[in-house]
Formats: structure tokens, C-alpha cells, sequence
């Protein structure tokens, strides 16, 4: 095994262990393609979400929260029942499923899943003896077919009987048909929408965690702007997205941009941020300058006019659409893998996943120096609440000694914690001598470099939230 996937499968496993990502119904054997959020995984991806929202918002941008289910002819307006396809081969051996792209791949090849169904059959049959099953090692693969990524289920009580229904492929089709409802409750041109919604997707191998899935997040933003503005606002965006990572935390040289080198017929441009993840580097965001083919395809289908009068140029037009497309479950593989370290602490091996404060799922640690004296646990315990009042991901923690605690915080990411001792009581009898000065104190403990500095409980609060601004 590498040092890479060493990595991925401590991450997994300490996941697990920890409560941050469980494998999908997991006592009935696992279902392929998805996984459910435990404790921190749920505060981790909540802070996720509201950092983007807060991000988000910054900018002439609008929230929506738009429905699952849609009316069918929302995905032929936007291609997806057509062409939103992943190629597929099967391995005639041992009958594993594959994406023809990434076995290219593998081999250098560029195709991806834009390409028709007859041109990257065309390009595996030219490399199909270099290509071998990576499950049993044999060279035996079928054609190459388009499958559909539209995962469906079914209505029933309508009139006319059951209906098929799509689950939406992305959040984004959910803001298009939802652009005139916005404008006309007084948002005008430059504008955005932005949604943070489950996609779904029938991925023929998903893989790599949390990476691709077929239930998972999007945090998407539509950005309408006059045509003649997008490609100045289409390069502020792109400034602005690299540049949010950077306040997540990120080690810079670990993002990179590359840009799409086939482009959907309707796209201006289109650049991927990616991320080193263990497994290599792939696609976290996508940003992309759809041009005016989304409203466009809408207005066709609906006979809805979804066009723009700008009062100031006296002008109308089909406003265009900048992009930011980013899931929640690669951001937060990113942030778990971008902190995730292995170090030695006093002599001590530990492990630490070192978030910026505001992303970690808890905040600070609350210990009573010793669990067995009822003063100190009781004013640990005051404490505590006084703090979680303001801020909510705070635990208290009792458990075994204050260096298996400090581990333990370690682990999940925590970046303080504070203990209360003796010399907190004041009492004279009970602390180090320096009880009238130290009366009302803690020691808080820092994540990463183990300092431990003593502070006054009446500053506790205002110290820590003026560190997770
Ligand atoms: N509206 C554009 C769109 O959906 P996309 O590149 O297909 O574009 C956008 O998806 C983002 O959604 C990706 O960059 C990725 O972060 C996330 N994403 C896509 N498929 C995913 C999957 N199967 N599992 C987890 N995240 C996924």
C-alpha cells in the first residue's frame, strides 16, 4: 500500500471511529454510493455550508431553497434527459462495471464524459489492447455505452396514474427556473442565486469516499449578468473562488486550476478548481460561463419570456449566467485531508486534523482537572454552559487524564481546550500558592503547538469568538 491510499483509509477509518462519516445503511452490508453524516460530520458540513452562504452573500446575491421534484420538462429543457450521460464499459470477465474516461485515463488519454457516445468508442477502440480491468487484470471490455446519470423514482395520486419523476442531477436547474420569480420580488441585473441542495446521480463507479457519490451536496451560485459584462465578472468570480480557499485554510499549493478542453457546445468557458486529494488531483469546484443557453432553453420550453429589460441601456436581452458549482462532500474531503497530520507532541505520537477555528465541528473542550472532586467538575460544568450559551460547539469532557483528552480533541480537530483546576477555586488549602492571582482562571491549551497559557474566565468568550471571526 502507498503512502497515499495509507492516507485515504486512515482518514476513512478515523471518520468512523470519531463519528464524522458512517458508510450508507452499513448494518445491511453498505449500499454503494453513499454515506451518512454522524455527529461531527453534521457540524463540520453545517459550518461548510454557512461559510459558503456567508461567502455568498457578500456579493448582490439571493437565497433559494428550490424543490427535489421538478416537472419533467425541466430536464429536456436542459439537456439532461438527452445528454447527461457518463460512458460505461463493461468488463466481460469478471462483469464489473467501469467509466471508459477513467480507464483512458489511466493511460493518459483525455476523453471525457462531454464526448458522444461513437467518438470515445472510436477512441477506446484505438487504445482498447492497452486497457485492462483495474478489479481482475484482464483485457476483455465491451462497446462503450451512454448511460444516463438521471436517477428516477415514482409520483403516485396523480389523475392520469403514477408518473416517473426525476431526482435532480444538480441544484442548478432549480435556480434557472426560479431566475423571473427572483427578479421580479426586486432583484435586477447583475444578479445571483444561490442554493445549497442534495443532487442526485446514478454514478456508474462512485468511489474514493466521499469524492463521488450518488447522493450528495452542491453549493451552487448562478450569476446573471449583461453579456457584454460576463467576461470582466466571469474572471472576478474566478479570482474570488481561489481566493476563498485560501481563507478555508488550504495549503495553496495544493489547488490548482485547469481548464476544460472540450467544452459543451453552449459553454464560453469552463475551469476546474482542483485539490491534491491522497488519490491524486481532481475536480473540487467548477466554474463555468454558460452563456445565455440555460434561460434560453427554459423560455423554449416553458413560453415563459425570461428576457431583461435594462432600463439603463434601454436594451433587452437573455441575461448570461457565470457559474460556481462546488460540492459539500469534496469540500469537506479536502478539509480532512488537507489537515489531517501525523506529529509528536512531548514525545508522543498524535494524531491532529488541523481546521481553521470557524470549520471545526468543535470549538473548545471544557475538563475539570480531576473528575473525582465535585467542586472542580461543578465549576467545569458552570463554565461550560456559560460558554456553549454563546457558542454552541463546545463539549465537556471528563473521561480519563487531561493527555487522552487532549488526544482525543486532537483527533477530532478541537483548537482549545480549557481546564479547570485549584487554582481556579481560589481555595487556599487545595491550590499552588499563587491562589488569590489565579482565583477565576483556566488554563487554555492550544491545538497546535501544545502552549498552554492562563486566562481569566471573565475573557474566555471574547477571546475564542474573536478567533473564530
Ligand atoms: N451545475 C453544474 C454541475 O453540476 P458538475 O461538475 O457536474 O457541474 C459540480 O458538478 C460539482 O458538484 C463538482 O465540482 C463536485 O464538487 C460536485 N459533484 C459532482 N458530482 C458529484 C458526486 N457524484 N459526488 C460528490 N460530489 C459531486
Amino acid at each position: 500500500m502507498d503512502a497515499k491510499d495509507d492516507l485515504m483509509e486512515k482518514i476513512v477509518s478515523l471518520c468512523k471511529r470519531r463519528g464524522f462519516v458512517y458508510q450508507g445503511s452499513e448494518i445491511y452490508g453498505g449500499f454503494a454510493g453513499t454515506y451518512d453524516w454522524g455527529p461531527l460530520g453534521v457540524a463540520l458540513r453545517r459550518n461548510v455550508v454557512d461559510n459558503w452562504t456567508n461567502a455568498m452573500q457578500q456579493h448582490e446575491v439571493a437565497l433559494l431553497d428550490s424543490s427535489i421534484f421538478t416537472a419533467g420538462k425541466v430536464w429536456e429543457a436542459s439537456g439532461h434527459v438527452a445528454g447527461f450521460s457518463d460512458p460505461m464499459v463493461i468488463c466481460n470477465s469478471c462483469h464489473t462495471k467501469l467509466r471508459a474516461d477513467h480507464l483512458l485515463e489511466i493511460i493518459g488519454v483525455v476523453a471525457d464524459e462531454k464526448m458522444s457516445e461513437a467518438q470515445i468508442n472510436a477512441i477506446f477502440d484505438q487504445h482498447r489492447d492497452k486497457l485492462h480491468c483495474p478489479v481482475c487484470g484482464k483485457k476483455d471490455f465491451g462497446k462503450v455505452l451512454a448511460k444516463s446519470l438521471l436517477a428516477t423514482s415514482t409520483l403516485g395520486m396523480f389523475e392520469e396514474g403514477d408518473a416517473q419523476v426525476y431526482l435532480r442531477g444538480e441544484t442548478a436547474q432549480g435556480i434557472f427556473i426560479n431566475y423571473k420569480n427572483v427578479l421580479d420580488s426586486g432583484y435586477s441585473v447583475p444578479f445571483g442565486i444561490a442554493q445549497v441542495g442534495k443532487a442526485f446521480r446514478n454514478e456508474i463507479s462512485p468511489r474514493q469516499f466521499l469524492f463521488r457519490k450518488r447522493e450528495f451536496e452542491q453549493m451552487e451560485m448562478q450569476y446573471f449578468v449583461a453579456p457584454k459584462d460576463a467576461p470582466r465578472v466571469y474572471e472576478e468570480w474566478r479570482k474570488e473562488r481561489m481566493a476563498y480557499y485560501d481563507q478555508l485554510g488550504i495549503q495553496k499549493e495544493k489547488l490548482r486550476w485547469k481548464q476544460h478542453e472540450n467544452l459543451v457546445f453552449y459553454a464560453k468557458d469552463a475551469w476546474d478548481i482542483q485539490y491534491e486529494y491522497p488519490f491524486g488531483w481532481s475536480e473540487l469546484e467548477g466554474i463555468h460561463y454558460r452563456g445565455d443557453y440555460d434561460l434560453s432553453q427554459h423560455q423554449k420550453f416553458s413560453g415563459v419570456d425570461l428576457s431583461f429589460y435594462d432600463e439603463e441601456t434601454k436594451e433587452r436581452y437573455i441575461p448570461h449566467v457565470i457559474e460556481t458549482s462546488v460540492g459539500v462532500d469534496r469540500t469537506v474531503l479536502m478539509l480532512l485531508a488537507d489537515a489531517y497530520t501525523e506529529d509528536k507532541m512531548n514525545g508522543e505520537k498524535r494524531t491532529v486534523l488541523k481546521f481553521v477555528p470557524r470549520m471545526a465541528p468543535v470549538k473548545a473542550a471544557v475538563f475539570p482537572l480531576l473528575k473525582n472532586k465535585p467542586e472542580l467538575v461543578a465549576k467545569a460544568r458552570e463554565i461550560y454552559s456559560m460558554l456553549k450559551k454563546e457558542i454552541p460547539q463546545i463539549v465537556f469532557d471528563d473521561n480519563g487524564n487531561i493527555g487522552k483528552r487532549y488526544r482525543r480533541q486532537d483527533e477530532i480537530g478541537t483548537p482549545w481546550c480549557i481546564t479547570v483546576d485549584f487554582d481556579t477555586l481560589g481555595d487556599p488549602s487545595t491550590s499552588s500558592g499563587q491562589e488569590t492571582s489565579l482565583k477565576d482562571t483556566v488554563t487554555l491549551r492550544h491545538r497546535d503547538t501544545g502552549e498552554q497559557e492562563r486566562v481569566s474566565v471573565a475573557e474566555l468568550h471574547k477571546l475564542l469568538a474573536d478567533q473564530l471571526k
